[in-house]
């Protein structure tokens, strides 16, 4: 039996740390966990997508008594994004979440159905997007979405 290790690269740093630009685009997820619907969970995601023209798309999860009917802050931010901006590449997106406590205290990973959604996005526009997950603590950053889904699934396996 062959084993098969898969590496992925992780920057982690400190909020204080963070360039200019990220420390917006990290405030700005931030308060995108305001307007979350979250009545069932209590759990407020905001994201925040800088777009290659330099707009900033925020977005947040979406609740629903009927639970699966709800969606993610990702997926709620990059769909709105490529709706309204089929032409930018998403450069960067970073991500924060609170529950009732406040926000947390390591950084939150994206569902997977988030992430392949994000993979999607960054092959679609054949550019890197860095991810930026917030927390109190620690701040992690991956250059490209491969590092959040590295055994991924993509249109070249259709063909
Ligand atoms: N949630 C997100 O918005 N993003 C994630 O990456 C993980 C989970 C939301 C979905 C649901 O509204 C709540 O957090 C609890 O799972």
């Amino acid at each position: 039996m062959k084993k098969i290790k898969l590496e992925i690269d992780i920057e982690s740093c400190k909020y204080a740390e963070l360039q200019q630009d990220d420390k917006k685009l990290v405030d700005e997820a931030c308060e995108a966990t305001k307007n979350s619907y979250a009545p069932y969970s209590k759990f407020s995601v905001g994201a925040a997508a800088l777009l290659k023209n330099g707009i900033i798309i925020k977005g947040n999860n979406q609740e629903n008594a009927a639970y699966p009917s709800g969606i993610c802050a990702e997926r709620t931010t990059i769909f709105y994004a490529n709706a309204q901006y089929p032409e930018q590449p998403v450069v960067t997106l970073a991500i924060a979440a609170r529950n009732e406590d406040g926000f947390l205290d390591s950084p939150i990973p994206p569902c997977g159905a988030c992430r392949q959604v994000l993979l999607e996005t960054e092959k679609r526009f054949g550019k890197a997007m860095r991810v930026i997950l917030y927390s109190n603590d620690d701040i992690y950053i991956v250059k490209s979405v491969k590092d959040l889904l590295p055994l991924s699934f993509d249109e070249s396996f259709l063909k």
